[in-house]
């Protein structure tokens, strides 16, 4: 912020002193502008070049920094330092929606993201994480088609529901997260009062060896992680202050309302993988908390606004490859496929020299063999190449990273995950809406799919839906196909789309 008894003088980027902020320089008062006016040409040519490109997915969000400090003993889990007793981390955070673009209302229905970075001693860790602790597909080939389906159509450029249900009720592995869609926590109160999921299970380390798996809660310290905003005052909040969770975030910072998250663990003995019930890299899956009770760690706050949005917010780049040593993935397809996807996207939106921007930096000295490129602003120094006898880094052989972390062996194929005694698409969707939900929460969800599946929903995917939601809980779906039925007044005469009619031709008549 500018102090107002010391106005700075203004430069051009070239820090040349500039004689007017609001006159162009033209021949005589009246006459044209020239081309010589290069402060003129820097200011029109810097602005056309503001916006870089928004995220693919996750494009509207904001975040803050703030640290993490160990508050258990779990050295017997992970060697990683970041959570060894009394570490504390500097940390950024972002969280996001998903289909929405970069200038999306912050309360349409849609998971968010819930991504946090820790500048650790051994190097950056991100956990890019969401507030449900599922997904919707456990095949990252999907994962490109779910997010198409979600954002908008080819021809109108719209948004559409008969594309999200058409793609969800073809794909009946997205029951579990599709539920915790429709219900409450499909539209946060704020982003403080959410929790965090790393969803996916991950593997650690400890100092002797030995292997775990392991899934990440955050759990937010102001109630109990549900509170939400019904579809009208989501509706309505769209119109008002499209900003308004964005607003939220940075005002209570601002006061010094400091919102925090006490993380948790489930631990998996790393034995127990291989026989237990349900297939435990399933992404669509969460582990029940009575097989693998929740284990305090340590306390995440957020104390700190950003001072330049877009250096600080937009150019962020979290991506789930970077773990440090004592933690890393596992076997979940998904997992392994984010592990690529993230550093190729940051390529692609900020430049190959994407982990020089301060704000992707990590505190710790970079001694990587990565040389030039677009942007770099870092020197290379000799010798650029290894190995060499001229004293440049020597990698670490005994260092456990992700080598050694588990086992796999197998022919290639291309093919599901192997189905264990209780792995189904449906079972935990069912046990979420029966055991977990209220009936007032229960009610809200029927009337949240009944909104959106009377929304553009053409009738075959409608029929698809009834049948989808009375495999999740017979009797919500019967509710649900009666709200649907009563308020369409009959069938739905949505068209869907010009190519699927097409299709349609083709299928023998019902
Ligand atoms: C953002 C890919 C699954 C959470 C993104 C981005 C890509 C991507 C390309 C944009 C990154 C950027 O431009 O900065 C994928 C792929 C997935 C997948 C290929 C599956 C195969 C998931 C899952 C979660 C998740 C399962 C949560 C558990 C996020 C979050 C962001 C994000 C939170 C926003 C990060 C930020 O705040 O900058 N994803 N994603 N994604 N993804 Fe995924």
């Amino acid at each position: 912020m500018a102090d107002k008894n010391h106005v700075p003088k203004t430069t051009t980027d070239a820090g040349i002193p500039v004689q007017s902020d609001e006159h162009s320089l033209t021949v005589g008062r009246d006459g044209p502008i020239v081309l010589n006016d290069h402060y003129l040409l820097e200011q029109m040519a810097n602005f056309n070049r503001e916006r870089i490109p928004e995220r693919q997915p996750h494009a509207k969000g904001s975040g803050a920094f703030g640290y993490f400090e160990v508050t258990n003993d779990v050295t017997k889990y992970t060697k990683a330092k970041v959570f060894q007793p009394g570490a504390k981390t500097e940390t950024a955070m972002r969280f996001s929606t998903v289909a929405g673009e970069r200038g999306s209302p912050d309360t349409w229905r849609d998971p968010r993201g819930f991504s946090v970075k820790f500048y650790t001693e051994d190097g950056n860790f991100d956990m890019v994480g969401n507030n449900t602790p599922i997904f919707f597909i456990r095949d990252p080939l999907k994962f490109q088609h779910f997010i198409r389906s979600q954002k908008r159509r080819a021809d109108s450029g719209l948004r559409d529901h008969d594309m999200q249900w058409d793609f969800w009720t073809l794909s009946p592995e997205s029951a579990h997260q599709v539920t915790y869609l429709m219900g409450d926590r499909g539209v946060p109160k704020n982003w403080r009062e959410m929790n965090g999921y790393g969803s996916h299970t991950y593997s650690l380390i400890n100092a002797d060896g030995e292997k775990f798996w392991v899934k990440f809660h955050f759990l937010t310290d102001l109630g109990d992680g549900n509170a939400y905003l019904s579809q009208e005052e989501a509706d309505k909040m769209a119109g008002q202050d499209g900003d308004y969770h964005r607003r939220d975030l940075f005002d209570h910072i601002s006061k010094g309302e400091y919102p925090s998250w006490t993380l948790k663990w489930q631990i998996m003995p790393y034995e127990d993988a291989k026989t237990y019930h349900i297939n435990p890299f399933d992404l669509t899956k969460v582990w029940p908390h009575e097989d693998y009770p929740l284990i305090e760690v340590g306390k995440l706050v957020l104390n700190q606004n950003p001072v330049d949005w877009d250096t600080q917010i937009e150019q962020l780049a979290f991506e789930p490859n970077n773990m440090v040593p004592g933690i890393g993935l596992s076997p979940d397809k998904m997992l392994l496929a984010r592990g690529f996807s993230y550093a190729d996207a940051h390529r692609a939106r900020l430049g190959v020299n994407y982990k020089q921007i301060p704000v992707n930096q990590p505190k710790t000295e970079v001694h990587s063999y990565s040389r030039a490129g677009a942007m770099r602003t870092k020197n290379a120094v000799d010798p650029v190449y290894a190995p060499n006898s001229y004293g440049g880094p020597a990698a670490q052989p005994d260092l456990t990273g992700e080598a050694g972390l588990w086992h796999s062996d197998g022919d290639m194929v291309r093919e599901a995950y192997t189905l264990r005694k209780d792995d189904d698409d449906f079972s935990q969707a069912g046990a979420l809406v029966r055991d977990v939900m209220d009936d007032a929460a229960r009610e809200r969800l029927v009337m949240n799919v009944v909104g959106h599946l009377c929304d553009g929903v053409s009738e075959k995917v409608l029929l698809r839906a009834f049948d989808y939601w009375k495999s999740i809980d017979k009797d919500t779906g019967e509710k649900i196909e009666k709200g649907v039925r009563e308020k369409l007044g009959g069938k739905s005469d949505a068209p869907g789309m010009a190519s699927a009619q097409a299709i349609e031709e083709h299928e023998p008549a019902e």
